[in-house]
């Protein structure tokens, strides 16, 4: 079940006090939900909401004798308000597992509260690799940092681009790839012609692809966010940059599955590295991407909904294993190690740093059936953070 905080719960709570909890709520578990429902982000929040509806309509609502109650609260992408839901979540609705963080400022923001609860946080969204040291009670079911960026920098260099410049959203994230990618991409003989950071709030990127397209590189390496891809690809296109023979390679964050097939057939060709293409063939996916669409208006679900997919396996996975026990440290410990086959393909949350191992496809985006895709043609397996410690 799936329910937004009510007036009515609240002032249940309240009045319960500190007397005993009733028996029938000892056999509820709350995971608190917390995502940006609203705001430039909201593609983000309702994405991951369908991926963790989707989890819970192909298992249940009960696991190791408990029923499960996920409560969803919108932080509208402000980290204030993440904070300040989080304290109230554990603290007035009982919470006993969050999840969410559509954004590194806002999973950042809960780490006091986390450390203080000791309450487990599986970041389904965030993907800076200087969260996870802040608390030991976070885990990740998106990726961390450049895992993404990395393969793409060998694949350029074996095909021939050369000569790139970067540009990336400029905060945690972006900073992350920009390095991961000039690493690797400079290790195998490339040359990195300029690397422009670009503002996260309202971006305007006319001046910038301008100054890339002066700089004539072979290509363009991109990062930014899930949800403000289309509006980069289409200055991409009235910049004239594909024109100028200059390629766009990215992240898969650019080409969002989500957005994708609304970006038209200027993004036919664009080469991105990531963890989920809405096409990925499996079976586990499919049955995902069949119940994403029959529940949530045919919407393709994109790497954010898996993100919660799996974080709902995880915590899943974490009570079966303690039995049902909710108490925090135990659960952080039963997800160590997990590893399942997720609908992107196998993962491993690593034990030494709660952080996810996965594979890493290369994609180009193609007409499939009339639609645009990621149509995924190398993987490179069992890839972690380069920057986990
Ligand atoms: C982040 O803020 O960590 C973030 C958000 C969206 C992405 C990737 C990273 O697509």
């Amino acid at each position: 079940m799936i329910t937004r905080r009510t007036l009515m719960a609240a002032a249940g709570l309240a009045m319960g006090g500190l007397a005993a909890v009733p028996a029938f709520a000892q056999e509820t578990v709350k995971v608190g939900l917390i995502l940006p429902m609203t705001g430039p982000f909201a593609s983000t929040g309702r994405q991951v909401e369908a991926g963790v509806k989707a989890y819970m309509a192909l298992n249940g609502d009960t696991v190791a004798g408990k029923k499960i109650e996920v409560v969803l609260r919108d932080d509208g992408g402000v980290a204030d308000q993440t904070r300040r839901i989080a304290q109230e979540l554990v603290v007035n609705d009982g919470a006993k597992i969050l999840m969410g963080f559509g954004l590194t400022p806002l999973a950042m923001s809960v780490a006091p509260v986390l450390n203080q609860a000791k309450i487990p946080a599986i970041i389904t969204s965030a993907t800076t690799s200087a969260i996870m040291p802040q608390s030991q009670y976070y885990v990740r079911t998106s990726m961390g940092g450049p895992q993404s960026a990395v393969p793409v920098a060998t694949w350029a260099v074996q095909n021939n681009l050369k000569k790139v410049v970067t540009l990336v959203s400029d905060y945690g994230p972006g900073i992350d790839i920009e390095q991961g990618f000039t690493n690797q991409f400079k290790k195998d003989g490339g040359t990195i012609v300029e690397a422009i950071r670009v503002p996260l709030a309202n971006p305007d990127f006319a001046p910038f692809l301008q100054r890339v397209r002066d700089a004539k590189p072979d290509a363009v390496f991109a990062f930014v966010p899930a949800g403000i891809g289309a509006q980069f690809m289409k200055q991409y296109v009235d910049r004239g940059l594909a024109d100028a023979g200059i390629k766009l390679i990215a992240t898969g964050d650019v080409t969002d599955d989500d957005l994708l097939n609304g970006m038209g057939p200027a993004a036919k060709g664009v080469i991105t590295g990531h963890f989920y293409s809405t096409l990925h063939d499996s079976p586990e996916n499919k049955a995902f991407v069949a119940q994403v669409k029959k529940a949530s208006n045919n919407m393709r679900p994109n790497f954010m909904s898996v993100g919660g997919y799996d974080a709902m396996t995880l915590a899943y996975m974490a009570l079966k294993k303690t039995n049902g026990d909710t108490d925090g440290t135990k659960l952080i410990e039963a997800m160590k190690g997990a590893t399942w086959t997720s609908p992107r393909g196998p993962i491993t949350i690593d034990p030494a740093t709660r952080d996810i191992i996965q594979d890493i496809y290369m994609r180009e985006v193609k007409e499939v059936n009339g639609e645009l895709y990621n149509v995924e043609f190398a993987t490179f397996p069992k890839i972690k953070d380069p920057n986990a410690k």
